[in-house]
């Protein structure tokens, strides 16, 4: 009898813990910009380095269709991507490339294009194989392109949580700003937050946040979030030489301090926040949008 009762809690606390597994959830985090070269690649990368050095499994998806980014900043040249997945040919953890620290990076390649092409069972092969990154990650980092192109807003649309990365410059803040709008338009009024890079100190970065606080405020009735402010660092310019991020070279200059304290603070963002949905609710949210377009 007793016996029976132990295996049968044996049983009910492995179930436990196996469910526990499977639905820990990441948080799905697209990084975008209205303008390119703002530092959307160096942020994606040095974030993910501070992140996993504050015991956060990060998987990046370079998902910039023009250039492949991350795999420069990290200079490792991965052998497969997104495309490979798509087509069958691997799966998701084949894809994923190990880079510095324990992080894992897939490469989106032409990939993200592809997805439109996919009939039923490519497609459901696909998902299936998106849907394990859950597993892998407790932060997925997506970096895209510049503009205001469908594949932005598409990933925008799915993800947790928006960051925006612009510079001082008055194109770069003036393209921010149509970002916003098109963000907006499409019912991204939550979960923006702003990241100004290259500034001269901390006074220039708070300035540029609240003149877009102010005119998103004024002319959209929407409230961004401040997710604080880099500064312009050498240190930056020679680690991307090296091919290696800054965080690594130059740990203890100015800008990887910066990129430690931002760190911190999306870790707080998601003690407060209950938002978290997961790859998997991503990866429905994403092909939700994929349909809508294609049909
Ligand atoms: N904080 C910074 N300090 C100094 N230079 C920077 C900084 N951020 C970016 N840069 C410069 O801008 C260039 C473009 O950055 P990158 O991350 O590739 O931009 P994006 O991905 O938005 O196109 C980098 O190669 C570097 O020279
Ligand atoms: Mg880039």
């Amino acid at each position: 009898m007793m016996d029976q009762a132990e295996k049968l809690r044996k049983i009910v606390s492995e179930q436990l813990e196996q469910d526990t597994r499977q639905t820990r959830n990441s948080r799905v985090i697209t990084i975008t910009s209205g303008k390119g070269g703002v530092g959307k690649t160096n942020f994606t990368a040095n974030l993910a380095i501070q992140l996993q050095r504050a015991n956060k499994k990060v998987v990046i998806i370079d998902a910039d269709l023009g250039l492949a980014n991350i795999e420069v900043v990290f200079g490792i040249v991965p052998q497969f991507n997104l495309s490979d997945v798509i087509y069958g040919r691997k799966t998701i953890t084949e894809v994923m490339t190990p880079g510095p620290l324990g992080i894992n990076f897939i490469s989106g390649g032409s990939g993200i294009q592809d997805i439109i092409n996919l009939n039923n069972n490519q497609f459901s092969n696909f998902i299936n194989n998106l849907n394990q990154l859950d597993q892998f990650a407790d932060i997925i980092l997506i970096d895209t392109g510049a503009g205001l192109t469908d594949s932005v807003l598409n990933f925008s649309k799915a993800a947790d949580e928006i960051i925006l990365v612009t510079t001082p410059e008055p194109t770069s803040v003036t393209d921010a700003y149509s970002l916003i709008k098109v963000l907006c338009k499409n019912g991204l009024t939550q979960n923006i937050k702003v990241l100004v890079n290259r500034v001269d100190d901390e006074d220039e970065g708070i300035e540029i946040f609240n003149k877009l606080y102010r005119v998103s405020k004024k002319f959209l009735n929407i409230e961004i979030n401040e997710l604080g402010c880099i500064p312009y660092d050498r240190a930056l310019v020679k680690s991307v030489k090296l091919q290696e991020p800054v965080c690594i070279s130059f740990p203890n200059s100015e800008v990887s301090r910066a990129f430690r304290k931002i760190s911190y603070k999306i870790t707080e963002y998601s003690a407060d926040e209950t938002t978290n949905s997961g790859f998997t609710s991503f990866v429905k949210r994403f092909m939700n949008i994929f349909d809508r377009n294609n049909y």
